[in-house]
């Protein structure tokens, strides 16, 4: 897919990997809107990092565990710049503050996690498909997790909403061909979550082959590749995790 004159939607899109996703598809020529839920300033910022890189850059703002955001967002999104042309699936949960154990089960927490990470990526989708269609090809991304296959007891629902993002991967691939194109990246380590100490990066990092923690820029990348370069892929889960996974 040529991606001059294309439009994205990112959720997340304002910090961390999704600013990095905006940027890259930016840097390809995608027009981007960057969705958001409490980040507005640094969405704006990203609108300027966008504008610098010449191309145009609008926000949209939605809370994502809102089943009403979902087809707000897709249509404030196409009204930014006329149309939608990719969907990056990005924002998510993952919590560091509480326990997500089957000790500290709760449904209302659960509930949260897998609605955010799971439910609305669909429900994007599914309001996203007309418009992701209507002129030929579209794509759409999700960011997975390696987790999805190799899951931490410590992140009870965030692994099993993964799980579940990549079986979704898989069967919207196929229930979208061939106007829709629907892939995954799976991070390992793109960034670290602020509250980790420098033992526990250290001991995290230890494990990856690669012996480098990723960043949002190797993800990002991948995202593009899956945009610009992929098209004869769909349903796949691309693992970027330095290894991680094997080892
Ligand atoms: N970071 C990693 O090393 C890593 C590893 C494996 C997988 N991943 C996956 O890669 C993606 C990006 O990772 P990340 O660490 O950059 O993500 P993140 O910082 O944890 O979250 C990205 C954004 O999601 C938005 N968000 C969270 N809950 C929301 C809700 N209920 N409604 C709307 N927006 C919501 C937040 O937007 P606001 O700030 O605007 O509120 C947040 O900035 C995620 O899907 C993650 O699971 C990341």
């Amino acid at each position: 897919m040529e991606l001059a004159g294309k439009v994205a939607l990112v959720t997340g899109g304002a910090k961390r990997v999704g600013r990095a996703i905006v940027l890259e598809l930016a840097r390809g020529g995608c027009d981007v809107v960057i969705h958001y839920r409490r980040s507005a300033a640094e969405a704006q910022d990203v609108v300027a990092e966008v504008e610098a890189l010449g191309r145009r850059g609008a926000t949209v703002a939605g809370e994502l565990s809102d089943p009403a955001s979902w087809p707000a967002i897709v249509s404030e999104g196409v009204r930014s710049f006329g149309r939608l042309d990719i969907l990056v699936n990005n924002a998510s949960i993952f919590l560091t503050d509480k326990p997500d154990t089957l000790a500290e089960f709760d449904v209302a927490t659960w509930d949260n996690i897998l609605r955010t990470n799971l439910t609305a990526p669909v429900g994007l989708c599914r309001h996203a498909f007309p418009h992701l269609s209507a002129h030929g090809v579209g794509k759409i991304v999700n960011l997975c997790d390696i987790s999805a296959e190799r899951p931490w007891a410590s992140h009870l629902a965030y692994c099993a909403s993964k799980a579940a993002l990549v079986a979704v991967t898989k069967a919207l691939a196929k229930a979208l061909a061939p106007t829709v194109l629907v892939n995954g990246v799976s991070p390992g380590i793109a960034e670290f979550p602020d509250s980790y100490s420098q033992e526990l990066r250290e001991k995290l990092i230890a494990k990856v082959p690669l012996r480098r923690a990723g960043t949002p820029k190797d993800v990002a990348r991948v995202v593009r590749f899956l945009v610009e370069s992929g098209d004869y892929v769909t349903g796949q889960v691309v693992c970027v995790d330095g290894g991680r996974s094997l080892a």
